[in-house]
């Protein structure tokens, strides 16, 4: 079986999408032939700054290494090294009604958040499509958010090989229902265009003041409180054992247990996972060369993995 995902270089990586995309991927590491990618393509449709692509780019390869993933299980790459995701995506594209992309609620978000409507954004999809498509990948871990990019994945994929014959696999999404959105420090989904993440490496000061800045409801002390739903809660279940999540639970309905209580628990289980993540990322960072190689053997492995697909679909489409 396999399995990939791509996540982009936009901004500092942060709790929603350690849970909603990055453990899942890791979860999966052990069960079939892994590819990750760092989709610096997509990521220009908001970031108009080389300098900082290039860094945001590093970062995230940083992050998962540091995070979990396992060079030797998965093949991590940049998606600018594997330059034919382009030339497939044009081929797609000759195939994409345009209502298709009118009705992508990403497109429709992103407009609704002020980002310029370009041609980029729009035609965003279809070049996802092709990300998954050239690897033949079986399953693509994401978020809830990615749902539709992945329906417009596997029409594109019916609509080619309607086309051209048999080509493609049909992809499937995997998206664990158990953690389908993350709350942020407002209660909101947690996304960097709302601007309330917690990052995963941001310095522990700052982690501090954002836990314990988490919105919550003015009951004092004293009052017994419903756990379900709220922010503190809800992340604590990321983080911490059933048991203690138990505790916790129980502890807000007896009464007598504080918010500030509860923040304090979160940001001990917070530290527990990732004090070591922190410590090896900081040892990787020191050493820019073996990222570099890591990056490059990727590079080399993903687009070996590509060119019989792509050899294929030339042969298809007539060229
Ligand atoms: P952001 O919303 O901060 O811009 P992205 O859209 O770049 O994050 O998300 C990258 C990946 O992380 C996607 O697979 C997305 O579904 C997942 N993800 C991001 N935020 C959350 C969240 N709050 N809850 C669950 N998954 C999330
Ligand atoms: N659109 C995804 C996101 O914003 C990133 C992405 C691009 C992706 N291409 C992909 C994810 C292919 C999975 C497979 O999170």
């Amino acid at each position: 079986m396999r399995i990939l995902t791509g996540i982009q270089p936009s901004g500092k990586l942060h709790w929603g999408n350690y849970f909603g995309a990055m453990k899942s991927m890791f979860d999966l590491q052990a069960k079939g032939e892994n590819f990750m990618f760092i989709a610096n393509f997509h990521a220009m449709t908001t970031v108009r700054d080389g300098a900082a692509l290039r860094a945001a780019t590093k970062d995230v390869a940083l992050d998962y290494l540091a995070c979990g993933l396992d060079p030797e299980k998965t093949v991590m790459y940049r998606q600018s090294d594997v330059p034919e995701v382009q030339e497939l995506a044009w081929y797609l594209s000759c195939l994409t009604p345009m209502g298709l992309l009118e009705r992508c609620h990403s497109y429709k978000d992103k407009l609704a958040h002020g980002l310029e409507a370009t041609h980029g954004l729009f035609a965003y999809p279809v070049l996802m499509a092709a990300d998954i498509l050239i690897m033949q990948a079986d399953l693509v871990p994401v978020g809830k958010d990615q749902k539709q990019h992945l329906e417009v994945t596997r029409d594109l994929a019916q609509k080619f090989n309607n086309a051209y014959g048999e080509t493609f696999k049909l992809p499937d999404a995997y998206i664990p229902e158990t953690v389908a959105t993350i709350p942020g420090t407002d209660g909101q989904k947690m996304s960097k265009s709302y601007h309330n993440t917690i990052e995963l490496f941001e310095p522990n000061g700052s982690i501090k003041k954002k836990v314990m800045g988490i919105v919550t409801d003015s009951k004092t002390m004293e009052e017994p409180k419903e756990p379900e739903g709220n922010s503190i809660y809800e992340l604590y279940k990321l983080f911490a054992t059933p048991e203690e999540v138990a505790d916790m639970a129980a502890h807000f309905r007896a009464g007598n247990y504080g918010y500030g209580h509860a923040k304090k628990a979160l940001l001990e289980a917070y530290h527990r996972l990732f004090d070591p993540f922190r410590a090896k990322r900081e040892e990787l960072a020191k050493d820019g060369d073996t990222l570099e190689d890591i990056l490059r053997a990727g590079a080399a492995k993903a687009r070996a993995a590509a060119a019989p697909t792509m050899e294929k679909v030339r042969a298809a489409v007539g060229l």
